[in-house]
C-alpha cells in the first residue's frame, strides 16, 4: 500500500493566531474515497481535525472542499486519483470565512439564495382545488437546477466571487432559474428584474469554473445563460449587461466587427450622464497610450454574409 502525505490546512481561531498545513501520513488502501482517509485522521490519528460530512454518498452536500487547488466532494473522489508527488493538499471551500480546518461560515452563500426568493410564487388570484401540474417537457426545463444539492463546490472556485463579495454566486443563480423558467411561477418578470441589478446574473465572466466543479448535473453556468435569455426575451433590457449584449449584437450585425467605441457607450446608456462621464478618464489613459480604436470604425468587406446570419437567427428563433 502507497503511502501518501496529506497536508491539511489547520486553523483555531480559538488558539491559533494563524493558520497552518499539518502533515499526516496515510497508507492508502486500494478503492478508499478522500472522506475515507480523513475518517481514518480523525477516528485514528488525531481527532482534534474538523471537517463536515454526514451521508458520503454525494447527496448531504457537507464534505466540500478544496484539494489540490479545486474544490470538490471528498465523498466523491478516489484518494488514489488526488496525489501529486505523493502528497494530497487539502483546505477549506474559498470564498468562505474559516471557522475551524476546513470547516467554513457557509452564511453568505445562504445569504445568496435568500434573495432570489427560492419558492414558488404563483399567481394569488388563481386559487386550484389540487395541486399544479407539469407536463413533462415543462419539467425538463428545471430539472437540472433541482438538483442542486447545496455543496458550494461552485461558490468556492467563482472568479466573480473572489472580486466581489457581493455576486449572487453560480448556485442561486442556478437556483433563479428553476423558479424563472416554471411552468407555475407568476413572477419570473420580477424575479429577472431583480437578479439584472448590479452584483447580479450579468457579473458572471463566463469562466466554467462553477459547472466544471459541480458534482451534479445543475451546471450553474448553462443555468446563468438561460436565464440571460430569458431576460432578453422578455425586454428587461435597462442595465448594463443587457445593454453590452444588445451592443454586441448592434455593431456585429452592422458591420461584422465590434465598434469598440460604441460598446461601452451603449453599455452605460446614452443618456447616463455620470456613467459616461466615468468611462472619460479611461477613454483618455487610452488615447495618450495610442490603444484607442479608431474614431470613425470600419466594418469587413462582405457584410451581407453577416446579416444573413443574423436574418437566420432570427427566423430560427421565430419557429
Ligand atoms: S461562470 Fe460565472 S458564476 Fe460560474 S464560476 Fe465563472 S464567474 Fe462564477
Ligand atoms: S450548483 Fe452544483 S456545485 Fe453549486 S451548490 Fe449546487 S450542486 Fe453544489
Ligand atoms: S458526505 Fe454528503 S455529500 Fe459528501
Amino acid at each position: 500500500m502507497a503511502k501518501v502525505t496529506f497536508r491539511i490546512f489547520r486553523y483555531n481561531p480559538d488558539k491559533e493566531q494563524a493558520s497552518r498545513y499539518q502533515d499526516y501520513i496515510v497508507s492508502l488502501e486500494p478503492g478508499v474515497t478522500l472522506l475515507n482517509c480523513l475518517n481514518k485522521i480523525k477516528w485514528e490519528i488525531d481527532p482534534t481535525l474538523s471537517y463536515r460530512m454526514s451521508c458520503g454518498s454525494a447527496i448531504c452536500g457537507s464534505c466540500a472542499m478544496k484539494v489540490n487547488g479545486h474544490a470538490l466532494l471528498a465523498c466523491k473522489t478516489q484518494a488514489s486519483e488526488l496525489v501529486r508527488d505523493g502528497v494530497i493538499q487539502i483546505d477549506p471551500i474559498g470564498n468562505s470565512p474559516v471557522m475551524r480546518d476546513l470547516v467554513v461560515d457557509l452564511e453568505p452563500f445562504w445569504g445568496a439564495f435568500r434573495k432570489v426568493e427560492p419558492y414558488l410564487m404563483p399567481d394569488s388570484r388563481d386559487n386550484p382545488e389540487r395541486e399544479r401540474l407539469q407536463t413533462a417537457a415543462q419539467f425538463l426545463k428545471i430539472d437540472a437546477a433541482t438538483q442542486c444539492i447545496m455543496c458550494a463546490a461552485c461558490w468556492s472556485d467563482c472568479n466573480s466571487l473572489e472580486v466581489d463579495n457581493l455576486f449572487y454566486g453560480p448556485a442561486a443563480l442556478a437556483k433563479a432559474q428553476r423558479f424563472i423558467y416554471d411552468s407555475r411561477d407568476a413572477k419570473k418578470r420580477d424575479r429577472l428584474v431583480e437578479i439584472s441589478k448590479l452584483h447580479g446574473m450579468w457579473d458572471c465572466t463566463h469562466c466554467g469554473e462553477c459547472s466544471t466543479r459541480c458534482p451534479t448535473e445543475v451546471k450553474p453556468l448553462a443555468r446563468i445563460e438561460e436565464i440571460r435569455e430569458a431576460a432578453m426575451a422578455e425586454g428587461v433590457h435597462g442595465n448594463n449587461g443587457a445593454r453590452h449584449a444588445l451592443a454586441f449584437r448592434e455593431t456585429v450585425s452592422k458591420r461584422g466587427l465590434l465598434d469598440e467605441n460604441y460598446v461601452p457607450v451603449r453599455s452605460v446608456g446614452f443618456f447616463n450622464i455620470m456613467g459616461l462621464l466615468e468611462l472619460l478618464p479611461v477613454g483618455l489613459r487610452m488615447f495618450i497610450r495610442r490603444k484607442n480604436p479608431p474614431i470613425i470604425p470600419h466594418g469587413i468587406d462582405n457584410r451581407k454574409e453577416v446579416r444573413k446570419i443574423f436574418s437566420r437567427q432570427k427566423e430560427f428563433r421565430r419557429d
